[in-house]
């Protein structure tokens, strides 16, 4: 994407992103309808259909030629990265928005043919916007994030990790790893929020986030704000992400990438789900 036309996107994209933000704070304490979608702890509420549609409706009007792929559904049928894609979350933490009011992210990756062009992460409550343009760094809010630390060892490393991986009937991961793992580094965390555990890692208060199951707009976003600042982000077996499908990711510092799936990782299946 020519850089010129990538800035007149990003403006655009982080106006409407802001203005999406801004309607959610307004109605945060409104009565809610509250759907379930895979299972009974998949939830989804109004507000994440009708974020979505707001996306929708302002891509269609002002850029007719993009695309949208989106987790309400409001967007196209993608299946192949040619051309632009948003690729948008319209509420990443959909469970504490509902349980906390808090602690959750709108993720729009914007790639074109399949490169990862701008990334933005907004965490709408407490009004910290994450971004990123491809070879230009990431942000939070006006302030330049610096490169990662790497040399900080394992032993002394936060990785956001799902406690779900440490169960032995988990269908993902051979759980002894993960239990060597948490046994070897500093700590874990959860946020619940995939696009914040991303946010949190580019900005250097996590040293790497590992999940089993992530779908592309929980990804895509943070893939490119990690990235900007030297981190690496990969299926969880050192694999490139393919932006269609559901996967594994592994997002760190440089340092401990390797280190993490050699050591720690033994998958029971494929990395792409
Ligand atoms: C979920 C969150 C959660 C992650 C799940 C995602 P949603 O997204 O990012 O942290 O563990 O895999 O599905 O459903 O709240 O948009
Ligand atoms: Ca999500
Ligand atoms: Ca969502």
């Amino acid at each position: 994407m020519e850089k010129q036309y990538r800035d007149e996107v990003f403006e655009q994209a982080k106006a409407w992103i802001l203005e999406a933000g801004e309607r959610i704070r307004e109605q945060i304490d409104a009565p809610r309808s509250i759907e379930t979608k895979s299972n009974p702890n998949d939830l989804v509420t109004e507000m994440d259909q009708n974020t979505e549609r707001f996306f929708a409706e302002k891509i269609k009007a002002e850029y007719p030629e993009h695309f949208l792929f989106g987790e309400e559904g409001f967007g196209d049928e993608i299946e192949a990265v040619d051309g632009t894609i948003w690729i948008v979350d319209p509420i990443d933490g959909t469970m504490n928005f509902v349980h906390q009011k808090r602690n959750f992210a709108i993720s729009i990756g914007i790639y074109h043919d399949g490169i990862g062009e701008i990334g933005f992460i907004y965490n709408v409550m407490e009004d910290i916007l994450y971004s990123a343009k491809k070879g230009e760094g990431a942000f939070k809010n006006a302030e330049r994030l610096s490169d990662l630390n790497d040399t900080r060892p394992l032993k002394e490393s936060i990785l956001a990790l799902n406690t779900t991986w440490m169960l032995p009937e988990n269908p993902h991961v051979d759980h002894k790893g993960i239990e060597s793992l948490v046994k070897k580094l500093r700590s874990t965390r959860s946020y619940g929020s995939a696009a914040l555990e991303f946010a949190f890692v580019a900005e250097g208060i996590l040293d790497g986030y590992l999940t089993m199951t992530l779908m592309p707009w929980d990804y895509a976003a943070g893939a490119i704000l990690v990235q900007e600042v030297g981190g690496v982000v990969t299926k969880a077996d050192q694999e490139p992400l393919d932006l269609l499908h559901k996967t594994t990711v592994l997002a760190s510092r440089s340092n401990i990438h390797k280190e993490i799936s050699d050591d720690y990782v033994t998958l029971k299946g494929k990395s792409d789900l």
